[in-house]
């Protein structure tokens, strides 16, 4: 886990007038609003006995007082007030009195906070043009993986799994899972991989969004604030000006557990009424990658590739460029040391933060420690070596699409992508008594095995039919 990166802490909307707590890294930390509305981030942990800050409450004057003895701290980090002593400066009172506090920003509807002490070093957020531009309409969503994040990040930083996880083939190539031609520019702050495919669009209201075997141009980028994967497809083909753009924003709550937020962007069928189908049908992309996620081992993040791992030239250069990103990291000394971390629920971890860089001695608790500058890692990418594929003479028939299925069928539900089209048909054949006891069936069998395909644009469509 990696410090001075600008994460997301909230959505902006969840931060009121009460103060929010909310782990990172195993660490405890707390926002509030103060009295300007200004959101601020420190420490959820007290200094004098550890109590929890997030249960106290907000005081006009900005600052967040201890539930348990009142202490009161500000944004900035400094005990104000020590109630049974007020009339006390608190550093005399208590010289050890301080709590690590951390640059916050609240920009494109989310707070987002530099978790690590050189915010300014930290790189910059990124633009995200959608969120100004009143053609776009956005829809939030969140939730917890069961995954560390770089596991998490990596069922989408692929792109060999959109044809097996989700079906979206592509077409323009022979082997229809043999990634396009793409081309990936690393900066300093992540990366863009862009490919052309006529991948087939999958069923439901995209399937209707342009012609078959249209040519579309997907951009996938990574950014480091935020370890957020942006998507931006031309749903109606190329040139048809309709996009589908998705963030995915991923903040590791610990080794194992990572906080996903989603915003998903349209500027296609504008009208609320289809933030339901919209968001819908892009979850169904994610929890098919989160079955995933969830389901691999080891549990706990990689520091980097495998030493003795499988690495493909094509296949594997998004993910690569993941790692160099994070090598850079490393070399900046911004790495925790994973060795040295204690069990977040039975010790108190706590993030560098600029005030303790500032002022480094008489502190409560130690701040976690970091891998030196420099220091030498399992494996760099460098030294990945793949097997030169195009000078190797193919010896097996090129059955891509016939041997296998190109689209996995999940065991118990029997569903794939063209599912929903599948469920419509029947819907729309059965009798009309039958109709919502085959949608209630396809929704527990969808919910058992975590799949999410909630039928709400079928119920929709079957309401409509039966009031005309
Ligand atoms: S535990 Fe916070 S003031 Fe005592
Ligand atoms: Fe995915």
């Amino acid at each position: 886990m990696y410090t001075n990166v600008w994460y997301v802490a909230a959505f902006a909307k969840d931060l009121t007038n009460e103060p929010v707590k909310f782990r990172a890294m195993g660490a405890d930390l707390v926002l509030f609003r103060d009295s300007d509305g200004v959101a601020q981030c420190i420490s959820n942990v007290c200094p004098h006995r550890g109590a929890s800050l997030a249960q106290g409450c907000l005081y006009k004057d900005g600052t967040l007082a201890c539930p348990f003895h009142g202490y009161r701290f500000n944004g900035q980090g400094e005990c104000t007030v020590i109630p049974s002593r007020r009339d006390h400066e608190a550093k005399v009172v208590a010289p050890g009195v301080k709590i690590d506090a951390y640059a916050v920003q609240e920009k494109y509807g989310l707070i987002w906070v530099c978790l690590g002490d050189e915010p300014d070093a930290a790189e910059p957020l990124f633009d995200m043009p959608e969120w100004d531009n009143n053609e776009f309409r956005a829809a939030m969503h969140e939730e917890i993986w069961e995954a560390d994040y770089h596991t998490a990040k990596f069922t989408n930083l692929d792109l060999v799994h959109l044809p097996v996880v989700h079906g979206i083939s592509f077409k323009s190539q022979e082997n229809p899972i043999q990634p396009p031609k793409h081309v990936i520019s690393l900066t300093e702050g992540g990366f863009t991989s862009v490919h052309r495919s006529n991948t087939t669009p999958s069923a439901g209201a995209w399937s209707e969004m342009r012609e078959k075997d249209t040519f579309v141009e997907s951009t996938l980028r990574f950014f480091m604030p935020g370890f957020t994967l942006s998507g931006k497809l031309e749903i109606g083909g190329m040139g048809s000006g309709l996009f589908n753009v998705f963030y995915e924003f991923s903040t590791p709550i610990d080794e194992n557990r990572t906080m996903m937020r989603y915003f998903f962007f349209r500027n296609y069928r504008p009208e609320p009424e289809f933030d339901a189908e919209h968001v819908r049908r892009n979850l169904q992309n994610v929890h098919q990658d989160k079955r995933i996620a969830e389901a691999q081992r080891p549990i706990g993040a990689l520091t980097g590739p495998r030493p003795d791992g499988i690495y493909t030239y094509d296949e594997d250069r998004v993910t690569l460029a993941y790692w160099t990103l994070l090598e850079r990291m490393r070399d900046k000394g911004w790495q925790l040391d994973r060795k040295s971390l204690g069990d977040p629920e039975k010790s108190v971890r706590i993030i560098p933060s600029p005030t303790r860089k500032a002022d480094p001695e008489g502190w409560v608790f130690a701040a976690m420690a970091r891998v030196a500058p420099g220091a030498s890692c399992e494996v760099s990418v460098r030294d990945i070596s793949y097997v030169d594929i195009p000078a190797v003479e193919p010896t097996r028939p090129k059955d891509y699409a016939l041997s296998e299925p190109l689209v996995p069928r999940d065991p118990l539900t029997n569903a794939t992508l063209e599912w929903e089209g599948d469920a419509r048909k029947r819907v729309e054949q059965a009798p009309e008594f039958v109709q919502p006891m085959i949608i209630e069936n396809a929704e527990k069998a969808a919910k058992e095995r975590g799949i999410n395909f909630v039928t709400v644009k079928l119920l929709e469509e079957l309401q409509e039919k039966r009031a005309s």
